[in-house]
């Protein structure tokens, strides 16, 4: 059984006093309860071997937002995989749509990262996300392939084999209004389709998650039909008993589907 992801993504938020808080509530008060989810929070790199060190025991893992693609060297201010991969970091995010925007990362760059992010035996998670402006001239669909054929360009299929995809509309971001089912639904096969026309066993191997102003009283909506596989939360995931809610609510949906 495919177990439901849920990713915090913290961004560029929060200092000692609100990981120490936020860290502890979460072991106390998710970690043993969850049997149909999987948790796992990003949180910004300056803290993530101090959190790694409090999550040791626990079944919450830890994903990077971001990875230089040198593995060492005179690259001042990053960060390598094979230093993430020294620490036991699970996933690691390339390809949102901030980093493209604010730090002009390509397709090129981004299906780099993605490479050694899974060569590197860890779990990359692909951000694909259409502006405003892409939706209104049906561009998301042209985009989306792009990325995806870059990456296979660069290796082959098999480098989706067992990795993630996030669809992360640029205009749900932050924003407070989400895709609705229908137009996550659409997006998530038409990438399965074409995955699939590539590979069947590989497209059957991806998990989709979906990212863009999801929260507590929105959740319900988006688990028809078993299409969407996980969730990647930027600003519900900062208010931290209102996270815990929104996780235990998605365990108790995802474990009602699982008994029907
Ligand atoms: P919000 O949940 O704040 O819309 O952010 C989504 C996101 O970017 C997660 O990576």
């Amino acid at each position: 059984m495919k177990k439901f992801l849920i990713i915090a993504n913290w961004k560029l938020n929060g200092n000692l006093k609100f990981i120490n808080k936020n860290i502890n509530l979460m072991t106390k008060k998710i970690d043993n309860s969850l049997s149909f989810c999987n948790l796992s929070i990003a949180p910004p790199y300056v803290y993530i071997n101090y959190i790694n060190n409090f999550l040791k025991n626990t079944s919450i893992s830890l994903t990077a937002q971001n990875v230089d693609i040198h593995l060492q060297g005179s690259f001042t201010g990053e960060t390598s995989i094979k230093m993430l991969k020294d620490i036991g970091i699970k996933y690691v995010i390339t390809g949102h749509s901030e980093r493209r925007l604010f730090h002009n990362e390509s397709n090129n760059l981004v299906s780099q990262k993605f490479i050694l992010i899974k060569n590197n035996g860890l779990i990359p998670i692909l951000c694909l996300g259409e502006t405003e402006e892409q939706k209104k001239y049906n561009q998301t669909e042209k985009i989306f392939i792009q990325q995806i054929n870059n990456i296979i360009k660069n290796s082959n299929i098999n480098i989706l084999n067992k990795t993630i995809i996030a669809y992360e509309p640029v205009w749900a971001i932050g924003s407070g209004k989400n895709a609705n089912f229908s137009e996550i639904q659409k997006i998530i096969l038409f990438i399965k389709k074409y995955i699939s026309s590539l590979n069947k066993q590989v497209a059957k191997n991806i998990y989709f998650l979906y990212g863009g102003s999801v929260n507590y009283s929105n959740i319900n909506t988006f688990f028809k039909k078993n299409i969407i596989n996980g969730f990647l939360i930027g600003k519900a995931s900062l208010e931290i008993e209102n996270f815990i809610a929104l996780v235990k609510k998605t365990e108790k949906i995802i474990s009602l589907l699982n008994r029907s």
